[in-house]
């Protein structure tokens, strides 16, 4: 996946359109904020009340945004985390360096390395970021990836189901379901009532929470 143009979203941070796929990483009402609304507060801190050495699935590595946040969220709250994210089209080394997410997430001098570093961390081994950080990127489909594990937090973060429908039906969102520990829950920015048929089909239950900027609302599904 070679054309791609990274572009400036509404809250100033970057993002990628994928000519392959005709859509983009994130909300073009901002990056920073989508991943902030959807993934941190509605699973990240949602989850950290109750337990702070969490473990979290991400279905589409990408810019490697949300897993920068995650990263900063945990040094602030003193988490322990386990991340592991799946990715078949990683992004090249010299698209990573143009991402402006350091300077809008003012990370400091300590952490600005950590971007790079969560990109040029080997695949499908279990790597360090540091004590409290350790990142297990699988290069490979969603459709084919087999766990070894289970996780507290899915971040399923994949293209919208118009770009790739086939990963929101009733195989994958089952996949999801069995992935999770009890009491685990899936976060997604998709509110498509047809995707939340699916998820309450395979077993979930669901939570229809206010979305981020420019959408109504997105999903927060728990296993029961
Ligand atoms: C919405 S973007 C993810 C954004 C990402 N979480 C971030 O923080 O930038 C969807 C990602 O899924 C990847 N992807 C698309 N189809 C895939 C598949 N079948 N298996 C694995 N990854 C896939 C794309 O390359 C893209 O990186």
């Amino acid at each position: 996946m070679n054309e791609q143009a990274i572009f400036e979203t509404q809250d100033g941070s970057h993002s990628i359109f994928s000519e392959e796929f005709k859509v983009s990483y994130h909300s073009k009402y901002g990056a920073v904020r989508e991943t902030q609304h959807v993934f941190i507060d509605a699973a990240l801190r949602f989850k950290a009340v109750l337990k702070k050495d969490i473990r979290i699935l991400e279905m589409g590595f990408g810019t490697g945004l949300n897993a920068l946040m995650t990263y900063l969220e945990a040094q602030k709250r003193n988490l322990c985390i386990n991340y592991t994210t799946v990715e078949a089209y990683p992004i090249d080394d010299a698209q990573v360096a143009l991402l402006n997410y350091n300077d809008i997430l003012r990370v400091s001098e300590t952490d600005e390395d950590c971007l790079r570093r969560l990109h040029t961390a080997p695949w499908n081994v279990k790597y360090a970021i540091n004590d409290n950080f350790t990142l297990l990127k699988l290069h490979t489909f969603f459709e084919t990836v087999e766990f070894q594990e289970q996780f507290d937090i899915i971040y399923f973060d994949a293209f919208a189901p118009n770009a790739q429908p086939h990963l929101w039906e009733e195989p994958l969102l089952k996949k999801m379901y069995d992935a999770l520990l009890p009491e685990g829950i899936l976060t997604t920015y998709c509110a498509k009532g047809e995707v939340k048929r699916t998820l309450k089909a395979v077993g979930f239950e669901i939570e229809c929470l206010q979305g981020p900027p420019g959408k109504r609302e997105m999903t927060r599904a728990v296993k029961g």
